[in-house]
């Protein structure tokens, strides 16, 4: 893979010195040295990419999930998509094979990051497939069990914080330990909030709860490890076109449709272009933000 971009590389290297001796004649060595200038930082700039990398996406059987997998699969990553759905990961897995080029070979994994021994068996599942932890991890795995306040059980309140907030404080606890174990220096946290986190939701006090906290996880483990070079981040997406929100009644939908400036909720492939962003080096001075992507809502 590195190979075939290199040579890219190199083609547009040669390209850029064939058009500096056309255009020295005209515009002088200063104008040649700037396009060659121009050439390296495009160089830069494809080594800033996520290829070649491992990533880990939890949730990744669907809506915002499995677009992230396919979109990091496209740019070179090799992916271990988790979920507590195997047969939509076995699924994914063997679309994102078919299209898989160079060294990439993707794996699935059964996952539950609400259980810590869940979590413990997919890092050594992941070491025994790929001998080294993923040096990205995208905390995307998350439920709804929507209820006004007065009439909510204890049983979805914890049951969301489990999954939502627990499960993202777990996947990062017990990969970012390998990660420093296996002294890689370069690693990316990506954890899935919500706007609803920011300013609540009727119906959502547990999901609005879990979701602050993963908000204020992402910014101490930002600040704990960014010395160890690995950064975390938080993507508070609006509302998007996902399995999540097709269980919404439509006249709740409707509700919310004017305060949208876009007019229309987001597709799964717009959140997983920032998330692509914040897991790449294209993102390697930014650690413990919060990056809204509302449409403006
Ligand atoms: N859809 C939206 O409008 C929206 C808005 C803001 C934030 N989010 C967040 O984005 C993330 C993805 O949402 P989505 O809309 O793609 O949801 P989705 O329901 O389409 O997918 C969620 C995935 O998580 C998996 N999952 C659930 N519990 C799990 C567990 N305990 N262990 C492992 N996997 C588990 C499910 O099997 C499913 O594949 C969630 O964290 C969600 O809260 C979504």
């Amino acid at each position: 893979m590195r190979s075939v971009q290199n040579k890219h590389i190199a083609g547009r290297l040669h390209v850029c010195i064939t058009f500096c001796g056309i255009y020295e004649k005209d515009f002088g060595t200063e104008y040649c040295v700037a396009l060659l200038i121009v050439s390296f930082k495009l160089k830069q700039s494809r080594n800033k990419m996520v290829a070649g990398r491992l990533a880990l996406v939890t949730g990744a059987a669907s809506g915002i999930g499995k677009a992230t997998c396919r979109l990091l699969a496209h740019k070179g990553a090799t992916l271990v998509a988790a979920d507590r759905n195997p047969e939509g990961i076995a699924h994914l897995i063997k679309e994102l094979n078919m299209t898989a080029h160079g060294d990439q070979k993707h794996t699935g994994v059964s996952i539950d990051v609400s259980d810590d021994e869940s979590v413990r068996n997919a890092l050594l599942k992941v070491l025994e497939h790929h001998n080294q932890p993923p040096s990205i991890i995208i905390n995307n795995a998350g439920i709804t069990r929507d209820n006004f306040l007065l009439s909510l059980s204890e049983t979805d309140f914890d049951d969301v914080l489990s999954v939502n907030l627990k499960g993202t404080f777990l996947v990062t606890q017990t990969f970012c330990n390998s990660i420093v174990n296996h002294g890689i220096k370069i690693a990316s946290v990506v954890n899935l909030a919500s706007i609803i986190g920011k300013y609540g939701n009727m119906g959502q006090s547990n999901y609005a709860a879990s979701k602050a906290g993963v908000e204020a996880l992402t910014k101490t483990t930002a600040k704990e490890l960014g010395r160890l070079g690995i950064r975390c981040n938080a993507v508070l997406p609006g509302f998007v076109d996902t399995p999540m929100t097709q269980a919404v009644p439509d006249k709740v939908k409707n509700k919310f449709m004017p305060l949208i400036p876009m007019g229309r909720f987001a597709s799964p492939e717009e959140i997983a272009e920032v998330i692509a962003f914040l897991a790449s080096e294209k993102s390697s001075y930014v650690n413990g933000a919060s990056i809204d992507v509302t449409g403006g809502f």
